[in-house]
């Protein structure tokens, strides 16, 4: 049986090579009028509109007019149980996570609420174009199963899994070595490879375990390498000084991880912002992935993440909003961010390398490239189309755009859930819901599943 084949026309920008490799105008290719070929879920190829529609006739055509067909943005880093206390005032990670973070995942265990702020979460993400995420969920394993289900729901390609902690952390938030192995291991094995699911070994950081659960976890890992494993390392200053303290006979925080089997290929740290020479080193020898949160760098007070300097060692780089210490839904305010960040850090990053890192970059951390984050063909066809002058601001900063770079640039800097014309999750089209507007005048129907769960 043949699959319906689907042409899209538009913009079409394809970052075909590592513009920190490249230099970044020749790492991409920007179609003025062009069009990328569907077959069922995967994409097929992608190049000049008139080429592709001479040479697939029948294929059912959507116009997306001058708008920009990229990739599906990745999130490589969020608590998605934190999306009720996102913008929460005034305090740095660890009095943060004590007022605000705790007594909220606290309510996980109920079934019910953990599905209602799955289908939110979910929603608010495609509502921003992202189409895949890695989150963490709570200690408890309701809310790792409504994640999943309501990820399912939609289809999309997400990685998540029970955030362990057995020791500085709340009663009803801990468990123990044991309990952590056993649960975490059931839920893998219930959700891993589970349609487009991927499970991720989640200790929170090395404060909130022992080291016999990080040595349990590492072992679970160890068991199911091809799993990413995320956690955070190195946020702030002050919590170096206390994993220092609760790990005297460990040479610094990051062997807190690597001397229980928690350094490798498809780690993922968050944050790794104060690491010394050596654990920079290490990090890249390991193959495991950085990950870049700067909205949350900032909001939360912890430092400037260098990622020319990373990208330059030959580190792994994702980025992330790190919702809800991220103070933002959005990839494109989070590029923004990651822009403002690297010019603090003495580098401005390319639109191109912007682009890279909220797709392919967060990808190749989730050790994914080979399915999401790109427009590869025989990749899964998650994309985003962005409205290039979505509102007053935007648009007449564009009327002056000479090249894509320009043209993309101001949605970059000052886009939001505006911007996002549509999304396609393995080739199905969810229509942007923008409060209150149709924004740039596409048509819009929403996807049953974003009306219902918004209430609209
Ligand atoms: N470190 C440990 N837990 C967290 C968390 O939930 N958010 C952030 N930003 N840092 C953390
Ligand atoms: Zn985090």
């Amino acid at each position: 049986m043949s699959e319906t084949e689907t042409l899209l026309l538009g913009q079409v920008l394809d970052i075909h090579a590592n513009p920190f490799e490249a230099p970044p105008e020749e790492a991409a290719r920007h179609e003025r009028r062009g069009a990328v070929l569907l077959r069922g879920s995967a994409i097929v190829e992608t190049g000049p509109a008139e080429k592709l529609q001479k040479a697939h006739p029948r294929a059912q055509v959507i116009d997306h007019g001058d708008a920009l067909i990229l990739p599906g943005f990745v999130d490589s880093h969020a608590h998605y149980p934190q999306t009720a206390i996102i913008a929460s005032w005034g305090k740095r990670l660890i009095d943060w996570l004590n007022s605000y973070t705790f007594p909220e995942e606290m309510r996980f265990g109920d079934p019910e609420y953990a599905a209602e702020i799955a289908n939110r979460y979910l929603d608010l993400l495609l509502a921003h174009g992202t189409t895949s995420v890695a989150s963490f969920c709570t200690i408890h394993p309701a809310s790792v199963n409504a994640f999943f289900e309501a990820a399912a729901a939609r289809n999309m390609a997400v990685a998540a899994g029970r955030t362990c902690m057995d020791r500085n952390a709340p009663d009803g938030l801990r468990d123990d070595a044991q309990s952590a192995y056993d649960e975490s291991k059931a839920l893998l094995e219930r959700w891993h490879g589970r349609g487009r699911g991927i499970y991720a070994i989640t200790p929170r950081f090395s404060p909130t375990s022992t080291p016999e659960q990080l040595e349990a976890l590492g072992s679970l890992w160890s068991e199911h390498p091809d799993c990413p494993m995320q956690t955070h390392l190195s946020e702030q200053t002050d919590e170096v000084e206390w994993v220092r303290e609760l790990y005297p006979c460990k040479r610094d925080y990051l062997d807190t991880y690597e001397a229980h089997g928690l350094l490798g290929p498809g780690a993922m740290f968050g944050h790794a912002i104060w690491l010394t020479d050596n654990e920079r080193a290490r990090l890249r020898a390991s193959g495991a992935a950085l990950i870049h949160c700067p909205t949350s760098n900032t909001f939360i007070g912890s430092g400037i993440f260098d990622t020319a300097r990373a990208m330059g060692e030959g580190q792994i780089v994702g980025l992330a909003t790190d919702t809800g210490g991220g103070s933002n839904f959005s990839m494109l305010h989070t590029m923004a961010a990651a822009y403002e960040i690297g010019q603090l850090a003495g580098a401005a990053l390319h639109p191109a390398q912007l682009l890279w890192l909220a797709t392919e970059g967060s990808a190749r951390a989730m050790r994914a490239e080979g399915r999401i984050g790109t427009l590869r063909p025989g990749t899964d066809a998650d994309l985003v189309v962005l409205d290039l002058a979505s509102t007053p601001a935007i648009a007449q900063r564009v009327a002056r755009a000479e090249t894509i770079w320009e043209a993309v640039f101001p949605t970059i800097m000052m886009g939001d859930d505006r911007a996002i014309a549509s999304v396609y999750i393995a080739g199905e089209r969810y229509d942007a819901l923008v409060p209150g507007g149709d924004g740039g005048g596409h048509s819009r129907k929403l996807h049953p599943l974003i009306s219902d769960s918004l209430g609209l």
